[in-house]
């Protein structure tokens, strides 16, 4: 079965509620960190004067929960529920998990894997033809997982962690930093960095995302392709959208969605965005998106952009 074919009316209507047990589970972590603030370590303004670090601190301590398989805790059963990943191909997909394995099949060269957070994806990315792996990941509060992580999977070597966001202000002193020459190579023949820029669940949360697309394209080869999966607004004109899982989208952001999960966005059109990018060389050389889940709260866009060659 698609991923994209409405399922029944109950699994429909549980669509609709897919983003709540996350944002609860997101906000118990937050009101964590805030009673911790005030009563263990007696920072009384901390909520008020220091939200931002809160945040950072509350969402670190999510994702490391919700991406590790825990022992005791159930198993989300939401679209965005990752885990150990599925080789199920996209057609078959159950959740947003299943997307990814195969569209990471095609990963190689110098990688760029854009907010990695804890490494979730690294099992997908122990091919012999990746060269090197670049992960911008602001939150450093997950790095000792992400480190952990590619010792585990035997990819201390090539992977890189960067403390910097995606936009190309942070993104190249850090992989400056690093010593590798990359940057060097880039500024001496300006021809991208990047063979494959992964952006799996990321650009719902970085900032001005159009000018970060913008500048992620500049850094991708004569080429290269960005692998992409990603929630987005829910394609509520079109057949297949649901004006109901719109309006819930809508719901959820106000109920405070994007301050308590990393400012994740539920309703950014970031397929738009992706293919106009490309417009400055006349289009993508290949695009293939496919919807997924088109249903819920959470719908999915996944594929490949391949640039121009030269
Ligand atoms: C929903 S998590 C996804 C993590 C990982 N890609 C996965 O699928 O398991 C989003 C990640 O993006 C990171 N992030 C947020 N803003 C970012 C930015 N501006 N640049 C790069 N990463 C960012 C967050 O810290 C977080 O680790």
């Amino acid at each position: 079965m698609s991923s994209d074919i409405p399922p029944p009316l109950g699994e429909r209507i549980k669509g609709l509620f897919e983003p709540a047990p996350l944002m609860t589970w997101a906000m118990s972590h937050y009101i964590r960190v805030c009673v911790e603030a005030v009563f263990q370590k007696g920072e009384i303004l901390a909520p008020i004067l220091a939200t931002r670090r809160l945040r950072d601190e509350a969402f670190g301590r999510f994702w490391v929960e919700f991406s590790t398989p825990a022992q005791n805790a159930p198993p989300p059963t939401t679209t965005i529920a990752n885990e150990e990943d599925s080789p199920q191909p996209s057609k078959n997909a159950h959740g947003s998990s299943d997307l990814i394995p195969p569209l990471l099949k095609a990963a190689n060269g110098i990688i760029l894997d854009i907010g990695p957070g804890t490494g979730t994806q690294m099992p997908l990315l122990r091919s012999p033809s990746i060269t090197a792996i670049y992960g911008p990941e602001p939150c450093v509060g997950l790095h000792a997982q992400l480190a952990r992580r590619a010792a585990a999977e035997g990819l201390a070597d090539k992977y890189y962690i960067l403390p910097s966001g995606a936009a190309s202000s942070e993104l190249l002193p850090a992989l400056r930093e690093t010593g590798t020459g990359v940057v060097d190579e880039y500024e001496r023949t300006g021809k991208g960095i990047f063979d494959t820029i992964i952006c799996v669940r990321v650009l719902c949360s970085v900032p001005e995302m159009e000018k970060t697309v913008d500048e992620l394209y500049t850094l991708l080869k004569p080429g290269g392709k960005v692998l992409v999966t990603e929630h987005v607004v829910n394609p509520w004109r079109t057949a297949k959208g649901s004006i109901l899982a719109r309006i819930a989208q809508g719901v959820y952001q106000l109920l405070g969605w994007s301050f308590f999960i990393g400012d994740c966005a539920l309703d950014r059109d970031t397929e738009s965005v992706l293919r106009k990018v490309a417009d400055r060389d006349g289009g993508w050389e290949v695009v293939d998106l496919e919807r997924s889940f088109s249903w819920t709260a959470m719908p999915y866009i996944s594929g490949t952009l391949v640039k121009k060659s030269d």
